[in-house]
């Protein structure tokens, strides 16, 4: 697979998202003079779509869900020659997910669980990794929301499980289909996995709201709706989340969290 060291010798670049890659990639693009196209599935964040295009990519919708973007995304690489990013299998996405990893490292007091969003696994394989090598004393756990649970099913059984179907708000997690080679990396680093209640990803974004004035989008509130799902295996531990997003459609903020 190609890195993307090797992005400035293509003249066009393809990755499918549910909105928060295209936009990294789009932004990278632009920035490269590269021609770059975010594929999405039909259900796709409007506010995320509206980003990437703003940021200079042109979107491209897939009829079906992110599975059926990734494909779509494959055809047109294939077809346009163009430089294609897969998300988690592109080592870098994990790389740069990884420098997340190395400032709680270095910038914090020693954690004793670290607990992330987990969908493709670029993050959690990042970071996990990090701590793994510098601070092998944390609990590195993937979380991710019961309607779309491929990622942790296959960790608990140790090869990959696909699911026929994603259902959750939480959009930037809701693969089908993982990747083997990632699998057996979070089969590395990660400790465990955790499946989450929707009603506890809502409550989750409602306490960051209110308590530390954050909007953020679902995927980045499973760490809390997995600590508030198991307070006793948490209290009285330094636990670290990652907030990694605030892509959300203010309205679909609104009738969640008010
Ligand atoms: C908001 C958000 N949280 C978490 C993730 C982590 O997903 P992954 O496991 O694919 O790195 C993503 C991926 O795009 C995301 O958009």
């Amino acid at each position: 697979m190609a890195r993307l060291a090797d992005l400035t010798n293509f003249k066009a670049a393809v990755c499918a998202s549910a909105g928060n890659l295209g936009q990294a990639l789009a932004y990278s693009g632009h920035r490269r003079g590269i021609a770059t196209t975010v594929v999405a599935g039909s259900a796709a964040n409007p506010t995320k779509l509206e980003r990437i295009r703003a940021l200079g990519a042109t979107v491209c919708i897939a009829d079906g869900d992110i599975e059926d973007a990734r494909d779509l995304a494959r055809r047109i690489a294939e077809r346009e020659g163009a430089f294609l990013l897969e998300d988690s299998e592109n080592l870098d996405t994990c790389v740069g997910a990884g420098t997340i990893g190395i400032e709680l490292v270095e910038g914090t007091s020693p954690v004793d669980a670290v607990l992330m969003a987990l969908g493709g696994g670029a993050m959690a394989t990042g970071i996990g990794y990090v701590f793994k090598c510098l601070a092998p004393q944390a609990e590195i756990v993937g979380v991710q929301p019961k309607g779309a649970p491929a990622m942790a099913l296959s960790w608990r059984a140790r090869s990959v499980v696909a699911t026929d179907r994603a259902d959750t708000i939480a959009d930037g997690v809701a693969g089908r289909f993982p990747i083997p080679a990632v699998l057996e990396d979070l089969l590395l680093v990660a400790d465990d996995v955790a499946l989450v209640e929707e009603a506890s990803i809502v409550e989750g974004m409602r306490l960051l709201y209110r308590h530390a004035g954050l909007i953020v989008e679902p995927s980045a509130a499973l760490g809390v709706a997995a600590m508030l799902e198991n307070r006793s295996r948490y209290r009285g531990r330094r636990v670290v989340t990652i907030i990694c997003g605030s892509n959300v459609v203010p309205a679909d903020f609104e009738r969640w969290v008010r």
